[in-house]
């Protein structure tokens, strides 16, 4: 919590709080990998506070110093071929010059493109894509279920480096410790998880976000952008945490066909909507916007994620890789969010624009629905050529059908796998993890993060 009675701005206060910054950072880093000490990114006992000086010279004291020009009090350049400047008179701002251009500044621009921008905004005005009202202004709102996942998503914060991961590092480096069925599952997994969530960033910044017409929708999508840089900062973690050769993990969905199929099926979804001169406003468009929220929602984090996330998972419960298992379960509970975040804004633009939802359409959606479906059961016959932790290709099979009859009925469409039931009910308890505390031996702790000001 912070106390404004403990707030100085003066420069005399910034020396007490700062070693206990760095003590629990090297603290943090030694718990993480107690069997490299001698690390060079590891100090092996805590470093003492030192302010970094704003005079470069001064911070390294060792280095040669470079000259100081005089009258600019710029640094004087050693290199010959770089750019001369022949001007020996500082730079200064011309303030009469400021003071005038805003002065007789037009406060119009920008805003014209506005419908009504003079006015207030009215709730009713607000709609999820082709909306002409202003965009800037987050309040009042309309769609609740959008900034509650956005307060939700916060207060799940939570960042890799937090977990533990020492087990595993002895667990892969033990020849005996995991067999080969189970080490090509983890190494799968982090091939096709350390570049699809790129994938689906990509995609909410430069494909999605600007044709949501809805500031508390974007809101959420904010969230869940920096929430897929935290999760490929997990799997880049996991990675380097067991000395994984990192150019075959990242470049897998290039190299190995399963996982480059998934990969190339988000892809091709993105490609029209990321073209900058990609607008929506006619119903073919519109339905374009549709696919790619259907292939990127409800297909990639919503079947796509499944089998990897099983598997880990399973692992993690029979006490192996424990901390990748930690970080694949925290990603877990971010991805069902998303997923349900998704299906809403769908939802809510058929509510919104019902011609856009024609029999047809809707059966192209169900197509897209099958077709990946397919493509994550070929994942799970690759990554299991045999039994493993308790599971087999065929029960994959079982509980896709299963995930991919929920997803049909979430779209208000009709169930493609008749019967198809859920062979692993503890997956749905793992995406609660308030439920599931102790659920490994490992520390499981209950994120909240605690930066709300409190005025009492
Ligand atoms: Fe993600
Ligand atoms: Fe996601």
């Amino acid at each position: 919590m912070i106390s404004w009675d403990d707030y100085r701005e003066d420069a005399s206060t910034t020396e007490t709080p700062a070693p206990e910054i760095v003590k629990a950072t090297a603290e943090t880093m030694i718990q993480d990998s107690p069997t490299e000490p001698s690390s060079p990114e590891k100090p092996s006992e805590p470093t003492p506070f030192e302010p970094i000086s704003s005079n470069p010279v001064n911070a390294n004291p060792a280095s040669t110093s470079p000259e100081i020009n005089p009258t600019s009090g710029m640094l004087a350049s050693t290199d010959s071929s770089a750019p001369q400047d022949q001007s020996t008179q500082p730079l200064v701002g011309n303030h009469d010059a400021a003071a005038a251009a805003v002065a007789s500044m037009d406060t119009s621009v920008g805003l014209q493109e506005l419908e009504s921008s003079s006015q207030r905004i009215q709730v009713d005005q607000k709609r999820m894509i082709n909306c002409r009202a202003d965009l800037n202004q987050l309040v009042p709102f309309k769609y609740d279920w959008a900034w509650q996942k956005y307060l939700d998503g916060c207060a799940n914060h939570w960042m890799p480096q937090e977990i533990n991961m020492t087990a595993d590092i002895a667990l892969w480096k033990d020849e005996e410790g995991l067999n080969a069925d189970e080490r090509l599952i983890v190494m799968r997994s982090l091939g096709y998880f350390s570049t699809a969530d790129s994938l689906v960033a990509n995609n909410l910044v430069l494909a999605i976000y600007r044709l949501i017409t809805n500031p508390e929708c974007r809101q959420y999508i904010l969230r869940q952008a920096f929430e897929e840089a935290i999760h490929t900062h997990a799997y880049q973690y996991c990675i380097e945490s067991l000395g994984m050769d990192e150019g075959e993990v990242f470049n897998m969905y290039r190299e190995v066909p399963s996982v480059a199929k998934k990969a190339s099926w988000s892809l091709s979804h993105t490609h029209s909507l990321s073209d900058p001169n990609f607008n929506t406003g006619t119903p073919e468009t519109d339905q374009e916007l549709l696919r790619n929220l259907v292939s990127f929602y409800a297909v990639t984090e919503g079947i796509f994620f499944y089998c990897g996330f099983t598997q880990i998972l399973s692992m993690g419960r029979r006490n192996k890789m424990t901390g990748v298992a930690e970080q694949f379960q925290y990603i877990l509970r971010d991805e069902s969010m998303h997923l349900n975040f998704g299906i809403d804004v769908i939802n809510q633009i058929k509510l919104e624009n019902p011609h856009l939802w024609t029999t047809e359409f809707q059966q192209e959606v169900i197509q897209m629905i099958l077709e990946g479906t397919q493509i994550e059961i070929e994942y799970a016959r690759d990554t299991m050529p045999r039994g493993v932790l308790g599971m087999n290709a065929q029960m994959m099979e079982e509980y896709l059908h299963f995930i991919a009859n929920r997803r049909l009925a979430q779209l208000g469409l009709p169930e493609q796998f008749s019967g198809a039931q859920n062979p692993f009910p503890w997956m749905s308890e793992m995406m609660d993890l308030r439920k599931e505390k102790n659920f490994f031996e490992t520390r499981v702790l209950e994120y909240q993060t605690g930066g709300a000001l409190n005025w009492e």
